[in-house]
């Protein structure tokens, strides 16, 4: 596990041992490279993205907090301010062959316009031949604090067109402000944009890809998004390529809508997913 930095001076963690390589960026705290050993990267990132010194990037892991999506105050940015501004690396472990890296956020006089509250974030990343990430939100307030959150997690596919996620019966979604529409089958394909908020969902959900299945586990939340811009939207969408619709999607292990989080003073929240590919090798 060593340090670096880009020219711009992007600062990362690069990983490489035995078991993976993975690269996790200090802004954002974003990881944008997991791929285990023997087998296919798990994480998709734009070969569109510049790595700018203030953008998110487009792909791997984007931390959406404390909001996520629009806030309600017009002017704020989309998905919170987590994801632009530099974390700081608390600690890196080795656990027999599993790295673990904690960063937390250390919140700067001019983000109290956005949080003014007294709240701890920190990310644990674990990475073995499986990649799990806990977000964690303690509250050191003495009231109680209310947020939403997202892993807003972009996952590879070769082909759009032959990728569904299976594992969503009994769930609800909300799609363009419309809904709650009841979740009509156990699996989605992707046949146009989708931009769904899905609740009361199952803690597991199956990427299946022409590289083979992904399995998405949640703990800690009840809510997710599903997300492909399609056509219209990828020729919008920053650090984008027109085409990149094509190989990607998100599904992103969230707490929004009612699952929002409510912490008491002194409470803590860890919302956690755990990404694999479902054969060893593939
Ligand atoms: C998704 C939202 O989670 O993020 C989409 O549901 C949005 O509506 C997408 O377009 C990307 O957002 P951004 O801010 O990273 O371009």
């Amino acid at each position: 596990v060593t340090t670096k930095s880009m020219a711009n001076g992007l600062q990362y963690v690069e990983v490489d041992t035995e078991l993976c390589q993975a690269r996790i960026f200090l802004q954002g705290a974003q990881i944008d490279q997991f791929q285990p050993k023997g087998q296919s990267p798990l994480l998709w990132v734009s070969a569109a993205d510049d790595y700018q010194v203030g953008n998110g990037i487009r792909g791997g892991i984007p931390i959406c907090w404390p909001w996520f999506g629009q806030s309600e105050i017009a002017d704020f940015p989309q998905h919170g301010f987590a994801r632009t501004r530099t974390w700081s690396l608390s600690s890196v472990n080795m656990q027999n062959q599993l790295a673990i890296i904690t960063l937390s956020l250390p919140i700067n006089h001019a983000d109290k316009q956005y949080w003014p509250h007294d709240t701890q974030l920190k990310v644990v990343f674990e990475l073995g031949t499986r990649l799990k990430v806990s977000l964690v939100n303690t509250n050191n307030a003495d009231y109680p604090v209310q947020l939403t959150q997202a892993l807003h997690t972009y996952f590879p596919t070769s082909d759009i067109h032959n990728t569904q996620v299976d594992g969503l019966a009994g769930s609800q979604y909300i799609e363009f402000g419309q809904g709650p529409f009841k979740q009509p089958h156990n699996q989605v394909a992707f046949t146009k944009e989708t931009d769904r908020v899905y609740t009361n969902l199952q803690p597991q959900q199956i990427i299946s890809t022409p590289e083979g299945n992904i399995i998405v586990n949640r703990d800690n939340s009840h809510s997710a998004v599903l997300w492909n811009p399609w056509i219209a939207k990828s020729q919008r969408l920053s650090r984008f390529n027109d085409n990149d619709y094509l190989s990607m999607l998100c599904l992103e292990a969230a707490n929004v809508l009612d699952d929002k989080v409510l912490l008491q003073p002194g409470d803590s929240h860890t919302l956690i997913t755990e990404i694999f590919w479902q054969d060893e090798v593939n």
